[in-house]
């Protein structure tokens, strides 16, 4: 990315950056008129992986100046919201899991709520037939946004003033960045929706197409931003920043309230924590799925030899797409915000159970789907999103993933507040049977009911090794997160791969309904071969399946960060 800038533009950024005792001083010591790409560091002090370089180079200048990795989580995120606007969001929500310097694990919920007025057939028309426009893009698709609760409940964990950690995604916005060549093919695929789904236009719409290098300056975003920094949480579920979102609704008969703004809190969870032999793996519980989901994949292959059949081999993926299609047929039944559904966790990652999952199994052809139903429980007793990991030589490790849900969200930006808002509303079952835009069914467990939060797919993952950070890991991905982060993991801890090679070889999905094997290109023809003849379906190719960012603790007890090479994605350390 290379744009010729003016002289004073350049001095204006040094003496910003020079004057580290003024109140809310600059931390920004990189250059958004210049940067380039990096996929891989090893670090000694501190790493960032995320989906954008500007982002990465956010967080390792808070680590530079004395913050954590939360610290550095933190203002990555913002960062994120400002040069990311596909996914980094405001209007958005996510799930950060931590496992902290003394040993103490963390789970935040900051997923979107459903608001006051929503209820279960909000998205049926008078002959019950399911409107999934209404739910996947424009006003009404939109929950109640929880990055910014998120934000301020993770920073009781972190070390420095919130102040200095929003600083560099001001500056951003403010001063604009130069937007590389797959942020421009987005924005001007984005056009006819922008203008469709807002009535006070974006600065995103423009008459000539975007190209690479062309500046973005987002005054109103950083507007917000200004206002998060002086008034705290307030400045977005209060005041000005609120009174633009409820006015936005208004303009597009959604119904986010200010009541719902208002009431609106992160909470904190409990860890979902299994054992994979001899590791301990700490993921988001309910109301992500990706915990348990992953929990119930590694579960049912532990006792099967995988790492002897090999990596891509006909066997191993065979026997991992079998176990993928059993986790997401429960993942439909079963799974939804636990606060207001009960969702049987203990049962459905109970060991035996997940044998008996696996009784079916036939390592010589496929188990059609109409034959896997939802589990039965023993008596006895939820495309776009975006991931970042974070380490620090302190021992906290952070693994963040947030989202608008599809690419942009729901496409509507929040008249004069610079932000889009999301069209998580479809992570709901809007009907039972009914394929959200991941294909995903679900039912009761997941019915839309206001004040509930919406089943999700993220797993923003740590693997513990003798108690301490040994990989830090997550993707966006929609329903394809958990079986993105599975395979990742099993390349690794039963491949022996290296970071590189468990992140960008090609990747395959199966989740239950459809019954399809999805494969990323370059997958092996041979294997798509071999497993069409035992009776599976194979979907259309795809170009790319996740963004994985994942970073690993090498033996000298360096950080190894790899960002995916399927986007802009960027590692930083230092
Ligand atoms: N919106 C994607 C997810 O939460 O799974």
């Amino acid at each position: 990315m290379r744009k010729r800038i003016p002289a004073f533009v350049v001095v204006l950024l040094l003496l910003t950056a020079c004057k580290p005792t003024q109140k809310n001083a600059a931390v920004t010591t990189f250059d958004p008129y210049h940067y380039s790409i990096t996929k891989k560091v090893e670090a000694a002090n501190g790493a960032v992986v995320s989906a954008h370089p500007l982002a990465s180079k956010a967080g390792v200048a808070v680590l530079k100046i004395g913050g954590n990795a939360v610290d550095a989580a933190i203002a990555t995120q913002l960062a994120l919201a400002v040069v990311y606007p596909n996914a980094g969001n405001l209007g958005g929500g996510g799930f950060m899991v931590a496992r902290l310097s003394k040993g103490e694990t963390i789970a935040l919920d900051y997923r979107e709520m459903a608001p006051g007025a929503a209820h279960r057939d909000m998205y049926l028309d008078a002959n019950g037939t399911a409107n999934t426009q209404q739910s996947q893009l424009g006003h009404l698709s939109s929950g109640v946004p929880g990055t910014v609760a998120g934000l301020f409940a993770a920073h009781r964990y972190a070390k420095l003033p919130f102040e200095k950690l929003i600083q560099p995604a001001i500056e951003l916005a403010e001063r604009g960045f130069i937007i590389t060549a797959s942020e421009a093919r987005s924005l001007n695929s984005l056009q006819p929706d922008l203008k469709k789904y807002n009535s006070v236009m974006p600065v995103f719409v423009k008459e000539t197409p975007w190209k690479e290098g062309d500046t973005l300056v987002q005054a109103d975003l950083a507007k917000t931003l200004r206002r998060i920094r002086e008034k705290g949480a307030a400045g977005f579920y209060g005041g000005e920043t609120a009174r633009l979102i409820v006015e936005e609704m208004k303009r597009g008969s959604g119904i986010i309230s200010l009541d719902d703004l208002q009431q609106y809190r992160a909470k904190s969870r409990t860890p979902h924590v299994f054992d994979y032999k001899g590791y301990k793996i700490v993921g988001m519980p309910m109301p992500s799925s990706g915990g348990l989901l992953l929990n119930q994949m590694m579960k049912m292959i532990e006792h099967r030899d995988i790492a002897g059949m090999g990596f891509h081999s006909v066997g191993a993926v065979q026997l991992m797409t079998e176990v993928e299609r059993r986790a997401y047929a429960d993942r439909a039944e079963y799974m939804g915000d636990a606060d207001y559904y009960k969702v049987p966790v203990t049962m459905l990652s109970n060991e035996d159970y997940l044998k008996n999952r696996m009784k079916n199994y036939d390592p010589e052809r496929a188990t059609p789907s109409t034959v896997i139903k939802p589990g039965e429980l023993l008596r006895a007793e939820s495309e776009e999103t975006t991931h970042l990991s974070v380490i620090d030589k302190d021992g906290n490790a952070v693994s963040v993933t947030t989202t608008l849900n599809n690419s942009y969200g729901s496409r509507t930006v929040v008249g004069g507040a610079g932000f889009f808002l999301n069209d998580e509303m479809d992570d709901f079952s809007i009907k039972p049977g009914v394929p959200n835009m991941y294909g995903a069914v679900g039912g009761e467990a997941n019915a839309i009911k206001a004040g509930k939060r919406m089943l999700s797919s993220m797993t923003p993952t740590l693997v513990l090794k003798d108690n301490r950070p040994y990989i830090v890991v997550g993707t966006p991905g929609g329903t394809t997160i958990p079986t993105q982060v599975f395979q990742t993991l099993v390349n690794i801890l039963e491949f022996n791969m290296s970071t590189e090679d468990a992140v960008f070889k090609p990747k395959f999905h199966h989740q239950w309904l459809p019954d399809e094997v999805m494969t990323e290109k370059g997958f092996p023809p041979a294997v798509k071969e071999a497993m069409t003849k035992m009776g599976y379906n194979f979907g259309k190719e795809r170009s790319g399946i996740g963004r994985t960012e994942c970073i690993k603790v090498l033996p000298d007890g360096r950080f190894e960060a790899v960002a995916d090479n399927r986007g802009d994605d960027a590692a930083e350390g230092y």
